[in-house]
């Protein structure tokens, strides 16, 4: 059986760069805490019209197809991770292949949020092991600055996250010193509710013990999306951060030990882990329980914020054109999000 390897990888970030002082303009919170509490200095917000998820992941895409010497015609499977789509439905991989002029080829969008990239990768990882397709396009992408509340009730969530988009193109390879060695995906639904958007939704009055939009008299057709959900701002992302960070920091170095025992491997054999960009607080509690050195973790939340489904191949792209991932090295991508779902990738690049 073949393995898959990253024959071209892109990333692409929008030029509007957006300070923590930037934001003080629109809600009551200050740079110190910002960085104190998440290294973030600044993040980068697509144009309001002219750039969409979509847009931003054919960016990205044109770049990984190019160095993967191929075109984007040779493509032959689309895997879009977002939670940001431009439309509720259609995904956003049926865009990029209108957008690309690809062939009538299969789009798959992965609905997995900040592990969506790890999940997508594995999801292409297992098609091309099984032979189905040699060229592959995994993208993650997100426009958050679209659908967050910039007022100070939204701060602890609005001030984390900016946009951008990451891709890379999957080709076997009979090369057994490379590529990815293995995949592992992990979920528990039990707290799905602690990093939520719920609206619009399907849900109904699922929730209405916990002071959600409750539905009690609605008409019928007043339930997918409300007046009531707008002014009591539910239309944007709920997050009880202490939670999601207390979880995160067991299950990131939980599923990257995972796919370093599988493969036999320890923590000082890494000459790169490349975890989602959370939260540095976040990256730095896993390289201290794992004990590696700072040039064995890759971080740039402090200049992007946290792109979700973009963060690692943003990370990855950019590790590598720091030449700080070569040929031969041994990578980890680790990532933990709502879900909650955590996953890992460990390949030889
Ligand atoms: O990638 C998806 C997964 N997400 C994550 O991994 C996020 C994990 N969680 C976190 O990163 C952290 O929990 C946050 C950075 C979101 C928040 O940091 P925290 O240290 O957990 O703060 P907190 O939510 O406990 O809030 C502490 C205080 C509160 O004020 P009081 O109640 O102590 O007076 C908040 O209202 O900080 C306040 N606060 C802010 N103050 C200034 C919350 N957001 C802000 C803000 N600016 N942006």
């Amino acid at each position: 059986m073949p393995r898959s390897k990253i024959a071209g990888i892109g990333m692409y970030v929008p030029a509007n760069v957006v300070t923590n002082q930037d934001l003080t303009r629109y809600m009551d919170t200050s740079d110190e805490w910002i960085q104190e509490r998440t290294g973030i200095q600044q993040r980068r917000y697509a144009h309001r019209t002219e750039e969409t998820t979509t847009t931003m992941g054919v960016e990205a895409a044109r770049i990984a197809i190019e160095r993967a010497g191929i075109t984007a015609n040779d493509i032959d499977f689309i895997v879009f991770a977002t939670l940001s789509p431009d439309y509720y439905f259609p995904g956003c991989g049926v865009l990029l292949q209108r957008a690309m002029k690809m062939k009538e080829i299969g789009a798959l969008d992965v609905r997995n949020q900040c592990s969506g990239f790890v999940y997508a990768l594995s999801v292409a990882d297992q098609f091309i092991r099984s032979g189905m397709y040699k060229n592959i396009l995994v993208v993650g992408s997100e426009k958050h600055s679209f659908g967050l509340d910039f007022s100070t009730r939204g701060r602890n969530v609005s001030v984390i996250f900016g946009d951008g988009a990451g891709a890379v193109v999957l080709q076997p390879t009979e090369d057994t010193n490379r590529g990815i060695l293995s995949t592992h995906l992990h979920s528990d639904g039990e707290a799905a509710e602690i990093l939520a958007m719920y609206n619009p939704g399907t849900h109904a009055n699922h929730w209405a013990d916990k002071n959600y939009a409750s539905f009690a008299d609605a008409e019928i057709g007043e339930m997918f999306m409300s007046h009531e959900m707008i002014d009591n701002a539910q239309n944007f992302p709920f997050m009880d951060g202490p939670s999601v960070f207390k979880k995160a920091v067991v299950k990131f170095p939980e599923v990257i030990v995972e796919a370093l025992q599988k493969n036999g491997y320890q923590p000082s054999d890494l000459q790169m882990l490349i975890p989602h960009q959370a939260n540095l607080r976040i990256s730095q509690f896993v390289q201290q329980k794992l004990g590696l050195r700072d040039d064995q973790v890759y971080n740039n939340i402090q200049r992007y914020g946290n792109t979700t489904a973009a963060s690692v191949p943003i990370a990855l792209c950019e590790a590598w054109q720091e030449g700080r991932i070569k040929e031969g090295d041994l990578v980890c991508l680790a990532a933990f999000g709502s879900g909650f779902t955590w996953a890992s990738a460990l390949l030889r690049w």
